[in-house]
């Protein structure tokens, strides 16, 4: 049976692709490694954890020689790295976990690949999951296109930015077999309640203040996690060894008029009187080094490989929505801890 290992398979994106393929491809093994930090949860995987063609690894990508004996025990036939520290501002506070996970840990998966394919790396791939921040920041016109020189701007994307480089660096060294996508802002269920939507739907319901950055022009482009999900998919079986492609939604909303859809469709749903959602906002210090505007251009994605997004944003939008009001208990779950810590040093000593 071919085996594939997603790594970061219990966060939110990850999640979406391990459910796609569990389902899709029963023929081939899936395993999931994930070290379960505060962002990975196995609660958003309950419907596919006992399916015969998957299977769950707990640990840690920083650990070489552990991901080294995962390699020569399970000799996988392709890799989809997600696995990765996420969320810009904790990138802020605390850049070293971003440097170890997204750059460290991606080099101890490119080495296990390149030791057990050695001899024979035909119909292997190894494809890493990155992001459109790695081009940096665009002026009020303009696309991010695949030859978009990279300028990132945060610990993050400058993280995501190094393990690409060194991504490439093994396939032009080793001739190793790698694919690469950079995507936009993704969007759906199970995302965690630190991300600019999932924070607002849950400070709503709870009644707290909308923590707009800035003046809340910043703008970026919106793409629904299960269309993420199937351009990986669709990359990862017919993308072509050492290319590079774009994903995006065509969706650019400035971050302010984003919440003002967001306040509508929640006052909707919460049978609130319309504009009572608005006045939660409040605007607060911007970002240390935001940027401004993030657009993809997935034109090669599209014409190459036929790929296109699925649902226009409202609609996402609201279907998100609905998914937050009706599991509260996960939310719930996950809103207390360790995240609970960061909310009150993000967002209440702010
Ligand atoms: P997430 O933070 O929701 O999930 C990350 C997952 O990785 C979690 O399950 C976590 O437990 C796991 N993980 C973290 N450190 C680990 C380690 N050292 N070893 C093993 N597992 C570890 O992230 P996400 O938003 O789902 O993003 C997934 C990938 O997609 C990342 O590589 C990210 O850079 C990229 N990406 C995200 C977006 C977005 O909008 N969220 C857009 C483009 C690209
Ligand atoms: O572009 C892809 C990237 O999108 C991914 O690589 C990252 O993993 C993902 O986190 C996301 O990065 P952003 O920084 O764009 O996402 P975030 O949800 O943190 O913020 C979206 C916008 O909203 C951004 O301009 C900052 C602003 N914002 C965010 C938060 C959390 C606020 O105004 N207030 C907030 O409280």
């Amino acid at each position: 049976m071919k085996k594939i290992l997603i790594t970061g398979g219990a966060g939110f994106i990850g999640s979406h692709v391990v459910r796609l393929f569990v389902n899709k491809y029963p023929n081939i093994k899936i395993v999931n490694l994930d070290a379960l930090t505060y962002a990975g949860n196995l609660e958003n995987l309950r419907d596919v954890e006992n399916q015969p063609n998957y299977q769950f690894v707990k640990g840690d990508i920083v650990d070489g020689d552990f991901i080294l004996n995962l390699f020569k025990e399970h000799q996988f036939d392709g890799v989809i790295h997600l696995a990765a520290e996420s969320h810009v501002d904790r990138s802020i506070e605390n850049p070293m976990s971003f440097i170890q996970t997204n750059i460290v840990g991606t080099v101890n998966l490119l080495n296990a690949a390149k030791l057990i394919w050695k001899d024979n790396s035909e119909n292997k791939r190894f494809y890493h999951i990155s992001t459109d921040e790695v081009y940096g920041s665009l002026g009020d016109t303009g696309f991010f296109v695949e030859e978009t020189s990279y300028d990132p701007r945060s610990p993050y994307s400058a993280s995501k930015a190094s393990s690409d480089h060194i991504v490439r660096a093994y396939h032009h060294t080793f001739d190793l077999p790698i694919v690469i996508s950079n995507c936009s802002n993704n969007y759906g269920a199970n995302q965690f309640p630190e991300k600019l939507i999932p924070l607002f739907i849950n400070n709503i319901c709870t009644n707290k203040p909308l923590p707009v950055y800035g003046k809340g022009e910043n703008v970026r482009d919106w793409l629904f996690v299960e269309d993420h999900a199937n351009a990986i998919d669709v990359i990862f079986h017919k993308g072509k060894n050492g290319d590079t492609y774009n994903i995006g939604g065509h969706n650019e909303w400035t971050n302010i008029s984003l919440i003002h859809l967001l306040c509508k469709i929640m006052d909707k749903k919460l049978n609130r009187p319309e504009g009572e959602s608005v006045k939660l906002i409040s605007y607060v210090k911007d970002r240390a080094g935001h940027d401004m505007r993030y657009a993809i251009d997935s034109t090669k994605l599209q014409n190459e490989l036929g790929w296109k997004p699925s649902l226009q944003f409202e609609e996402g939008l609201e279907k998100t929505v609905d998914w937050y009001l009706a599991n509260e208990k996960w939310l719930n779950n996950v809103t207390s801890g360790e995240y609970q810590k960061f909310y009150e040093q993000q967002y209440v000593n702010r």
